[in-house]
């Protein structure tokens, strides 16, 4: 795959590294300052975003313009999702974000859609998410923080919103961001009681899962039209696929 790599911060650079150990080509790179008529000189299968929430959407345009397929792992753009979605649909581009792209991540997912599910049955648990992230990270709370919110507020009849650092009342759920030191991302889902405490913790080593699965967006979106999310992924990709992309680490 001929990769344009769009951010080339902490995230573009480790996407360079695997995806050159996984045998593909990094035809182009775009940073901050950096002109776009240098990727119309280059052949482009996909593009992979990791730049920053200010700049996405003007980055989401110019792909757009050239019909490069495009994967956006930035965060802290999501008010634009419908917009964006419509443009796929109606200009036939190729589109795939997520807001976390580590395996390990999506099935935290999967379990706090299910432990939200059996949670209804017993009211005295009061639910919580905690994010901890590196002090440079620019938005807050952090995206998946956000997707892990949605998903407990969509599959619960406790809470119907969500906060960031408090709570105003019962129906809302408290999302607490923490910036710590150079902490790759770790979120937690709780639910109190007067009695106990029930936690679900993913906590990412490295950046490496982000990268790989990004990567992997890459390969699924680079023959595909549509608008696609880690749901769609998760449903085509194997296990030995993931093993195989794990055992580069
Ligand atoms: N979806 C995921 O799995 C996931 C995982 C990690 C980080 N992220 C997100 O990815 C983004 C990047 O994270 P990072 O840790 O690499 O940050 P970073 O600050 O290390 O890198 C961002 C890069 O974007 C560049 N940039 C700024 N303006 C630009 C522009 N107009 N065009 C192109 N590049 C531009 C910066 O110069 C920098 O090199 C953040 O939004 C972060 O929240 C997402």
């Amino acid at each position: 795959m001929d990769i344009l790599l769009i951010g080339y911060g902490k995230m573009g650079k480790m996407i360079e590294r695997l995806a050159l150990e996984k045998g593909h080509n990094i035809a182009c790179i775009i940073d901050k300052d950096d002109s776009w008529n240098k990727v119309d000189k280059k052949k482009i299968d996909v593009a992979i975003d990791f730049s920053t929430p200010s700049s996405v959407i003007n980055n989401i345009d110019s792909c757009f313009k050239r019909h490069i397929p495009l994967v956006v792992g930035a965060t802290g753009w999501y008010d634009n999702i419908p917009m964006i979605k419509q443009r796929v649909l109606d200009e036939k581009q190729s589109f795939f974000y997520s807001s976390n792209f580590s395996i390990g991540v999506y099935m935290l997912r999967m379990l706090n859609i299910s432990l939200a599910k059996m949670m209804n049955a017993y009211p005295s648990y009061n639910p919580k998410i905690t994010e901890i992230h590196h002090i440079h990270k620019l938005d807050a709370p952090s995206g998946t923080a956000i997707t892990l919110a949605n998903d407990l507020i969509n599959n619960s009849n406790k809470k119907t919103s969500w906060q960031l650092n408090q709570a105003k009342d019962e129906k809302t759920l408290e999302i607490d961001a923490k910036r710590i030191g150079e902490e790759c991302g770790t979120h937690i889902i709780s639910y109190d009681s007067p009695v106990d405490t029930i936690e679900i913790t993913h906590k990412a080593k490295t950046r490496e899962g982000f990268a790989l699965g990004a990567i992997m967006a890459g390969e699924f979106l680079c023959d595909k039209q549509g608008f696609y999310t880690m749901d769609d992924m998760m449903k085509e990709i194997s296990s030995e696929n993931i093993k195989k992309s794990y055992a580069k680490i």
